[in-house]
């Protein structure tokens, strides 16, 4: 499943946390440049390691009885170890997950020693994926909300197009050709592609010059928690987690390309495109 945006995580010591309580990780770069993730749970006694407050890590220290662990998981210092005589320090270290980068983002298995083989689960979405490259944008703000929803009527709500002309008559039905959207499976992921009024111009355009987010928006619901929103100049990523069968942590996080948006005008277009997709 998808983890998060690269843009968080470029230096030694950053980290992302899961924002899940039921899949609790830590995804961290090594100060050897690697990428590793971890079960956020102590060996000792399953203690939460890392509560989000660090502004960044230089080992994994748990607040419960103050085992230490290396960046890379090993365990490294036991307190009052006297009591441990029998503790086999190599089989103590943190679980392992198996992480990749791709096009700027982060992927994570929840399956210790599984196989996380992106291409065979992305297929042709992660082309599209390569293609939109989002290696270059950083992260503007992420927001998370509790509602009161099952998690997958969330979902389906950005699926279908059918109530745009009526519940958002004004405005964004306003920026779209009515009635044209292609749809895409792969797998369990979707890719819509909703065309904008100005659709039509398109074939006038050079094909080495066009740009789909031009004539176009993009949306690719990324099985089973994530939905982006591809713009010209920004994109939101969207996850949905459940919390009970009534209850959903919705997180929202808006990336942005900054040569895009300069200056005091540049953050005041930023806020208010946050606050529409928001
Ligand atoms: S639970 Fe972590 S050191 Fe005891």
């Amino acid at each position: 499943m998808l983890a998060g945006h690269q843009s968080s995580i470029r230096e030694p010591g950053a980290y992302i946390l899961s924002d899940w309580a039921k899949f609790p990780y830590v995804i961290v770069r090594g100060s050897d440049g690697r990428l590793r993730a971890f079960l956020n749970t102590c060996r000792h006694r399953g203690a939460r390691i890392v509560s989000g407050k660090e502004p960044c890590l230089k080992a994994f220290i748990c607040p419960f009885h103050g085992w230490a662990y290396g960046l890379d998981g090993q365990l490294k210092g036991i307190t009052k170890s006297y009591n441990f005589p029998d503790i086999n320090r190599e089989d103590s270290s943190l679980v392992e997950l198996p992480v990749v980068e791709r096009a700027g983002l982060v992927w994570i298995h929840p399956t210790p020693g599984a196989s996380l083989d992106l291409e065979s689960y992305l297929g042709a979405i992660g082309d599209d994926l390569d293609h939109f490259d989002l290696s270059g944008l950083v992260s503007y703000r992420k927001n998370l909300v509790i509602k009161r929803a099952n998690w997958k009527l969330l979902i389906k709500t950005y699926l279908e197009g059918y109530r745009v002309p009526y519940l958002h008559k004004n405005t964004l039905s306003q920026a779209f050709k009515k009635g044209i959207i292609s749809h895409y499976e792969y797998g369990y992921h979707i890719r819509l592609s909703a065309a904008r009024t100005n659709f039509l111009e398109m074939p006038s355009v050079p094909r080495e010059e066009r740009h789909i987010l031009n004539y176009a928006s993009v949306y690719y619901s990324i099985f089973p928690q994530a939905f982006f929103i591809m713009q010209p100049d920004y994109v939101s990523i969207n996850m949905f987690f459940p919390l009970a069968p009534d209850q959903t942590l919705w997180t929202h996080e808006m990336l942005y390309r900054p040569s895009q948006f300069r200056g005091d005008a540049g953050q005041e277009a930023l806020e208010k495109r946050f606050n529409y997709t928001n």
